[in-house]
């Protein structure tokens, strides 16, 4: 089974514990707090869309894709009902080159953590650098190696995983220890990796 047909199963069968149908609070707090100011956003790896819709009612202008057509049809569904305009496309990130660059932010929840290889997470870092503008910020929620040891939930990655991938394209503003937004009484750990795309 190729990858694109193994995340297609995931949203066909609804095998997709990641989604809580509501936007990351690690996201809100970085746009709230930080702040990043409205502008063009690309989401990778968008899933069924809850982030994209609520950085699209921050008054972004969102263009988000995804490997699986399915979960960029549900996305759709979303934004729809919420009354919000975003643009979604099927686009295999590791190597498609998505219009409406360049974006002055990108987000991503678990679509840099889903590749085992440096190699791989190296080449979506790259990609990313290629979609932004001058001093474009990228975040991304990376699931953590930290924390109790655990069967099941997100693949886990050190601080070191991330820094090997993006120090070539970008410079690590902040890297935090946190936990991903979920509805179980024990959130897997998370990195909130904010990037600037270096000069
Ligand atoms: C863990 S899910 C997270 C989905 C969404 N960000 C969320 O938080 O609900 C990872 C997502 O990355 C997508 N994905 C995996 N490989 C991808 C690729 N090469 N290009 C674009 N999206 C990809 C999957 O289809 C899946 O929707």
């Amino acid at each position: 089974m190729s990858d694109k047909e193994r995340w297609e199963e995931r949203y066909r069968t609804g095998n997709t514990p990641w989604d809580i149908g509501r936007p990351d609070f690690n996201l809100v707090d970085m746009v709230t707090k930080r702040p990043i100011p409205a502008c063009k956003a690309l989401e990778i790896g968008c899933g069924a869309g809850s982030n994209a819709v609520w950085l699209a009612r921050q008054n972004f202008q969102v263009t988000a894709t995804d490997l699986s057509a399915l979960a960029i049809q549900k996305a759709g569904e979303e934004a729809s009902d919420a009354g919000v305009d975003c643009t979604f496309l099927v686009a295999d990130f590791l190597n498609d080159e998505v219009p409406g660059a360049p974006f002055g932010f990108v987000f991503d929840r678990g679509c840099f953590h889903s590749f085992d290889s440096d190699e791989e997470r190296k080449q979506l870092a790259e990609n990313v650098g290629r979609h932004l503008e001058k001093d474009g910020l990228w975040l991304s929620l990376v699931g953590s190696t930290d924390g109790p040891p655990r069967e099941v939930g997100p693949p886990q990655r050190s601080a070191r995983d991330i820094v090997i991938a993006v120090e070539p394209y970008f410079e690590v503003l902040s890297l935090d220890s946190s936990y991903f937004d979920a509805d179980g009484p024990e959130p897997p750990r998370n990195w909130v990796c904010l990037m600037r795309k270096r000069h």
